[in-house]
């Protein structure tokens, strides 16, 4: 977006950027809303209990009391934005429903706290957030409006899209998020990869995938968190991440809703693509609210190589 002053991009904050790309008011609004609350989260990070909840989410893994507390912080916002027709998220384990009905809301799916097993050794942690138009949180991902994150590394950092490429924003002093690099895009050929799940595991094509990355050079990049693992490809602008089908857990081990969805169509806005090894992340129709999926994602180029291996040398 051209600046009148040229040189004060990084003035640019959030609500101007999406007023001055067009984005729909009440999207606008509720993006806002998710920034503020990242704004509580991010405070319950630094300073909150380190220990569990006391209780499981329908994954069966242990919650700690950060998940929960981010999980209500978003909830509230959520309900008391106004244009907010229903929430899933990863932490509850239906579908939560504020205003049924209305033609103008919208549907948000979330994780509040993706990789929040590395808090007590402070890694990078991220919300991610899935958005649909009406009340349709179990349709095709391709029918998300937008999706974003927010980053909670050394610096704390906002990536969105409604559609009209991806946008990063970094957190001022102020605690306002302005705009950083507008366009984000993927278009070099990997030279790192990041492989989730225990290697033993892999399928035969997966396997020989990833020997021939690392023959070609690539570079192993894991943080084990998959938000800081998706950015870095996003700002990089190339790489692949894969959490593949494996033989002790062949539906792989990332949720659709929460997490797949809304990554891949971040990453596919950015010019990348992302598979589960057979077909469009984008285009598989969800089961159920837990619903899993294998996938690889990241430059179009590796993406589409992964596919071939499978195909060829056995899913
Ligand atoms: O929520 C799932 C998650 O924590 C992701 O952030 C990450 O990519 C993945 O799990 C890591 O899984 P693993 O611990 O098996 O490498
Ligand atoms: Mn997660």
């Amino acid at each position: 977006m051209a600046d009148e002053r040229g040189s004060t991009k990084f003035q640019i904050d959030l609500r101007r950027h999406l007023r001055e790309t067009g984005v729909e008011r009440n999207l606008t609004r509720l993006i806002c809303e998710i920034s503020e609350a990242s704004k509580y989260i991010i405070n319950s990070i630094r300073t909150g209990d380190l220990g569990v909840a006391g209780t499981s989410n329908l994954y069966g893994e242990k919650q700690l009391a950060l998940d929960v507390l981010a999980d209500r912080i978003l909830e509230k916002r959520m309900k008391h934005s106004g244009v907010v027709a229903s929430v899933i998220s990863e932490e509850q384990e239906q579908i939560i429903e504020f205003n049924p009905g209305h033609s103008d809301c919208y549907s948000v799916a979330y994780d509040p706290l993706d990789g929040s097993s590395l808090v007590d050794v402070n890694l990078a942690i991220g919300t991610i957030i899935s958005i649909c138009k009406g009340n349709a949180l179990l349709g095709r991902g391709r029918d998300q409006v937008a999706a974003m994150y927010i980053l909670y590394g050394p610096r704390t950092t906002l990536m969105y899209s409604t559609g009209n490429g991806v946008h990063e924003f970094a957190m001022n002093q102020l605690m306002e998020y302005t705009l950083v690099q507008e366009n984000v895009t993927i278009d070099g050929n990997s030279d790192i990869y990041s492989p989730g799940g225990q290697r033993n595991q892999y399928s035969e094509g997966t396997e020989r995938f990833v020997r021939t990355l690392e023959e070609q050079g690539c570079k192993l990049r894991y943080s084990g968190g998959f938000v800081p693992d998706i950015n870095q490809i996003l700002i990089k602008g190339r790489g692949i991440f894969m959490y593949p089908h494996l033989k002790n857990r062949p539906q792989g081990k990332l949720r659709m809703l929460y997490e797949l969805n809304p990554m891949a169509y971040l990453v596919e806005q950015a010019g990348g693509a992302a598979s589960d090894g057979k077909m469009r992340i984008l285009d598989i129709l969800p089961q159920e609210i837990d619903a899993c999926s294998p996938v690889f994602i990241g430059s179009k180029k590796e993406v589409a190589l992964a596919q071939e291996f499978l195909a060829a040398e056995g899913y």
